[in-house]
């Protein structure tokens, strides 16, 4: 497929799932100019240097780290929730890199990540049926007719709430909060009770005596800003067309459009149809692209999608992430991981145990238990290992804060606890202990992968 016939508006003519109907098209027209008047969030030279990282993940060099939460809230708009997912992220960062001895590439589901695709246009209570909620970029989650109108103005609010996301995590990443010598002042209180608390604190005290010994023999950390800031990269679903395409952006030096959105752009389950608006619209974009792939997905599917999306081989552009579920991977993965492979293409393997493990409670809760996600990291590592692939990073749902959305981990939360902290705006999170624990856990596959 070639580029000519692309522009960032020629989605428009292919059929579009899972965009909401605004009723008033001159409101929609007008939010989608004053957002095309706005500065891009991110720059293409950003893109380019996490492509550098991912091409690496791809080589079997490096281990991603994708998280945050499965729907931003424009109601979050304090540093608190943005400041503890970071700092959980990077703790999992440390961790991960310490057992597998390799650089781990974080990308965060946020300043951004405000549309869900919905398996259904409507949802009825009481025999009341409104439109379903869409996420905060969209509409509104109150069952209230008003509120779960789409509102046009509500994709300039999301702009904002991600400038201001990015505007924080990136003083965080650049502004010495994330100094490897600050390693101890990462952990949250409520974690630093816990065994995996122990646990990091431990393992900080260690890096502690790595870096006072290094500098005891001459190295000079004050000028190492490998150790002193990290990169941070933002990612989302591209699925509100509108926003995406309003930010969509040429970048002077290359001539070449990038999405201004975000530095990664991924396609969800349901919208990555090869010949749909989200396949056409992505493809003329320069970002790191991701597409999800379930339970259904054919070999033939990924590499369809992998020619429409990347018919050039770009290193490090693309990430496939399967989310089969716990009882599925061992049976689908390996099909699609042995075409991908056969056909010469060296993509980014990433595994989302969150979304093929959703289940409800008994008392109305959507949760997800902590064994099955592992058992879910369990069976990508295995699929690899078998495959002679570099299963190359994991995408959670998460949060640094401290909820009761999935059951089990160490605190082994059950059905009782949800409710007291159920705060999601959409799917149930992992909490700021329950991830530290992943990590651990995956620290301990990654070790025992390298000796065998
Ligand atoms: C998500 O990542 O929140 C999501 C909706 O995932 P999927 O498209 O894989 O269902
Ligand atoms: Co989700």
């Amino acid at each position: 497929m070639t580029n000519t016939s692309w522009h960032p508006g020629s989605w428009q003519q292919r059929p579009v799932r899972q965009l909401p109907a605004y009723a008033d098209a001159a409101a929609l027209e007008q939010a989608r100019r004053q957002l095309a008047a706005r500065p891009p969030l991110i720059f293409a030279g950003e893109v380019a240097a996490l492509r550098e990282r991912l091409a690496s993940v791809a080589r079997g060099e490096a281990f991603l780290l994708q998280g945050g939460d499965c729907a931003e809230s424009f109601d979050e708009l304090g540093e608190s929730a943005v400041r503890d997912t970071f700092r959980v992220m990077l703790q999992m960062a440390v961790v991960l890199t310490y057992a597998a001895r390799m650089p781990v590439v974080k990308v965060g589901r946020i300043a951004g990540q405000f549309a869900k695709p919905r398996s259904s246009d409507t949802e009825t209570v009481d025999g009341v049926t409104l439109p379903s909620y869409r996420g905060d970029i969209i509409n509104g989650a109150e069952f209230e007719s008003d509120v779960r109108r789409p509102d046009p103005q509500r994709l300039l609010t999301a702009y904002s709430h991600s400038a201001a996301t990015l505007n924080l995590l990136r003083a965080m990443a650049r502004g010495g909060y994330a100094d490897l010598h600050q390693v101890h002042r990462w952990t949250a209180e409520f974690v630093r009770r816990s065994p995996q608390g122990a646990r990091f604190e431990e393992l900080a005290d260690r890096i502690a005596d790595a870096l006072a010994f290094m500098e005891a023999c001459g190295f000079d950390a004050a000028r190492s800003p490998q150790l002193q800031e990290v990169e941070f990269y933002t990612s989302h679903e591209a699925l509100h067309l509108h926003y995406e395409e309003a930010l969509a952006r040429r970048d002077e030096g290359s001539g070449r459009w990038y999405g201004g959105s975000a530095h990664m752009l991924w396609l969800g389950e349901r919208t990555r149809d090869v010949a749909g608006a989200h396949v056409e619209f992505l493809r003329g974009l320069d970002n790191v692209l991701g597409v999800k792939l379930g339970p259904n997905a054919q070999p033939d599917d990924a590499l369809r999608l992998l020619d429409a999306l990347d018919p050039d081989a770009v290193p490090g552009r693309m990430v496939l992430i399967s989310r089969m579920g716990a009882d599925q991977v061992a049976q689908r993965l390996p099909a699609l991981v042995r075409a991908v492979r056969d056909a010469g293409r060296r993509v980014v393997w990433c595994c989302d145990p969150m979304h093929g493990n959703t289940v409800t409670t008994a008392n109305g809760f959507k949760t997800r238990d902590f064994n099955r996600i592992l058992q879910e990291v369990r069976e990508f590592f295995a699929v690899h290992a078998g495959e002679g692939t570099h299963a190359g990073g994991l995408h959670f749902e998460m949060t640094g804060q401290d909820v009761t959305e999935c059951r089990g981990g160490a605190q082994a939360l059950t059905d009782d606890h949800l409710a007291a902290r159920y705060r999601t705006a959409c799917d149930p999170r992992l909490n700021g202990s329950q991830s530290l624990e992943v990590a651990f856990l995956v620290a301990d596959m990654l070790r025992s992968r390298l000796t065998p």
